[in-house]
């Protein structure tokens, strides 16, 4: 494993969280190549990440100059061929194993270089599934970043026993000190640390509400200012998704077996009938 410098970044997906990390990527100077499956979801992965450098620039974060810069670093293609040249990918597609583990056979054969790494941003599916769909699990770990990804400074890193030494010590120091993020380690468990704390929390909000012990904006409220929590669960669940929310779920309750981690029917209902929080414009609340 050489010491190389990590300079140019694949990303697959481009939805709320991989259109975070391309952003933060090119922000940092990095050359940065975005995938997504289709040409209109790579049109719309494209708007969110220059209409989030544009914000940047109204509220004073960044200079024209600096949104231009990253703006050039950005690249986009519906072929993941493309990614041969990677240094590092972070994969950061739906929470759905069959096509994680499809996107890491892919990676595999693609990126040529052996010490380039693989990383996936999934927050529940285990990083040894998608090792195991590569021939060469040494360059597999987790990066698991946090939304907004511009703004929350927690990257989780996560290996397995098959990752090659200094594999996760590349990732470290890129996340930390190229894109200046705080990184922390976890084992490859279900939901890695934060979910783990998080989901149950979130789960127990919406128990609430399911109940009527307190109404959506009282449960909001209390967390708010009782707290300090920068925004309540509810709130919370919505802008994470609730889908992604209910699928998390899942995965922690099938691997810890624990009915802290069942999706409450509220949950299940809310999804099936299409209020998945800020991204669909309904869920707990309503959004313009
Ligand atoms: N991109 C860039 N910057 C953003 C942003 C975005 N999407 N959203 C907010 N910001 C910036 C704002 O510009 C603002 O910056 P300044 O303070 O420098 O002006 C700052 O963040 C605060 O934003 P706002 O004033 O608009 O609103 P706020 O004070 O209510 O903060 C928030 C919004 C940052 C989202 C804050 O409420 C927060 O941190 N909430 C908790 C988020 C959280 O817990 N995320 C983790 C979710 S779990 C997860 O991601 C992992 C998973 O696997 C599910």
């Amino acid at each position: 494993m050489t010491s190389q410098k990590i300079s140019r970044v694949g990303v697959v997906g481009a939805g709320q969280m991989g259109a975070g990390i391309a952003e933060v990527c090119a922000r940092a100077q990095v050359d940065v190549l975005v995938h997504e499956a289709t040409r209109d979801r790579l049109a719309a992965g494209r708007s969110r990440i220059l209409g989030s450098l544009d914000r940047g620039v109204s509220s004073g974060k960044l200079t024209e100059r600096e949104r231009d810069q990253a703006t050039a670093r950005l690249r986009f293609t519906c072929d993941l061929g493309d990614f041969a040249d990677r240094d590092l990918v972070v994969e950061s597609v739906v929470e759905d194993e069959a096509v994680k583990v499809e996107i890491f056979t892919r990676l595999d054969e693609v990126v040529a270089d052996p010490a380039a790494i693989l990383a996936s941003n999934t927050s529940s599916i285990p990083i040894r599934t998608l090792g195991a769909a590569t021939r060469d699990p040494a360059r597999v770990i987790g990066l698991h970043f946090f939304n907004p990804v511009p703004v929350l400074p927690l990257v989780e890193l996560v290996t397995i026993p098959e990752t090659a030494p200094g594999v996760a010590a590349r990732a470290e120091s890129f996340a930390h000190d190229v894109l200046g993020k705080q990184v922390i380690y976890s084992a490859d468990r279900s939901g890695f640390v934060v979910n783990a704390l998080l989901v149950p929390y979130l789960l127990s909000a919406i128990r609430m509400v399911e109940s009527g012990f307190a109404t959506v904006e009282d449960v909001d409220k209390a967390m708010v200012l009782g707290c300090a929590h920068p925004m309540g669960p509810l709130k919370l669940a919505d802008m994470v998704g609730l889908d992604t929310i209910k699928v998390i779920a899942e995965r922690m309750n099938e691997e810890f077996g624990e009915s802290l981690y069942a999706p409450p029917a509220l949950l299940t209902q809310m999804v099936e009938s299409g209020r998945l929080g800020k991204k669909a414009g309904r869920g707990f609340y309503e959004y313009e």
